[in-house]
């Protein structure tokens, strides 16, 4: 595919329309929040979001493997004192395209400096949306698996009779625990909060999220050799995660400036982590539909 591991200048909508479908495996994106930073990169009013947003995600839809997976990185803001409506609205509104509505995962941001409003707590995390085409996606719980932690020390030592056995939940829920299967282990799954520090790194981009956050949805969702996008790609943060997993990637931006920015970062990146593709593909960032050349 010839937009394998490059950053290409231009409006998402229209340039995945040239991408072969069913060929991504994994759309792991940040979209303009909005209104919310009309001072850098323009914004959409949070009335107008969702049919903003739609017709972009019905190349997503296209563009994605049917065993593939749309992580969406997005948080509702305040609007008159109150929380708008348009993440649940177009969470409804993809379901009618034909999404299911998987997963949920919230990022806390474990940096957060404190703030004081009137009428509120400072945000303190933003969620991640999971949306797939098909029931049966691809998902490697392995690959990002915890160590056990330190309750495991005091919570395993003495065991009960019924720590021992399946305990079913009181709530009737179906689900049950044995603690006793625990014994042993030193890794095990997370849980769908994911603890990380936000960026400060990158003073270019004002809303860059940390490589690892990508890093952690790649792992999780795709093997090498696999393909990543990120349609709202900003300063390259999903790119630079995806080559550093050897996996291939796809960027696409509006700015000029921050595809720049981004093919900088990943030619920086590339020196030290030479492990993906053919680096004739990975030096040559910018796609006919770029003016921006890459400087090698
Ligand atoms: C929240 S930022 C992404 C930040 C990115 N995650 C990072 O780590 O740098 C959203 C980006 O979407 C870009 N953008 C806005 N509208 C777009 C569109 N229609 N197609 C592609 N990119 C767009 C903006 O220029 C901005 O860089």
């Amino acid at each position: 595919m010839e937009y394998l591991n490059r950053i290409i200048l231009g409006d998402c909508e229209e340039i995945l329309k040239k991408l072969p479908a069913n060929s991504v495996d994994l759309i792991f994106t940040s979209p303009p929040y909005a209104d919310q930073r009309q001072s850098t990169y323009g914004g959409i009013g949070p009335d107008e979001y969702v049919d903003w947003f739609l017709p972009k995600a019905t190349q997503f839809q296209r563009v994605l493997k049917s065993a593939g997976t749309f992580i969406l990185n997005i948080k509702e803001r305040v609007v008159d004192g109150e929380r708008h409506t348009y993440v649940i609205e177009l969470i409804l509104k993809m379901r009618q395209q034909g999404w299911l509505w998987t997963e949920e995962f919230m990022w806390h941001k474990k940096n957060s400096y404190p703030g004081k409003w009137p009428n509120r707590f400072r945000d303190n995390w933003e969620r991640l949306i999971q949306f797939n085409k098909d029931k049966n996606f691809k998902m490697y719980q392995e690959a990002v698996m915890v160590p056990v932690g330190d309750w495991a020390k005091v919570r395993l030592a003495s065991l009960s009779e019924t720590d021992k056995i399946r305990d079913v939940s009181r709530v009737g829920s179906g689900f049950g625990k044995n603690v006793s299967n625990w014994i042993g282990r030193d890794m095990v799954y997370p849980t769908n909060v994911i603890h990380m520090a936000t960026e400060c790194s990158n003073r270019n981009h004002s809303a860059t999220f940390p490589v690892a956050l990508p890093s952690w949805f790649i792992k999780l969702f795709t093997q090498p050799g696999e393909v990543v996008l990120d349609p709202f790609i900003g300063s390259g943060t999903t790119a630079l995660a995806a080559v550093g997993l050897g996996r291939y990637f796809v960027g696409i931006d509006t700015s000029r400036e921050y595809v720049e920015e981004a093919q900088q970062r990943i030619l920086a990146t590339q020196v030290r982590l030479p492990n993906i593709g053919e680096r004739r593909n990975v030096y040559s960032t910018a796609s006919s539909h770029s003016k921006v050349r890459s400087s090698r």
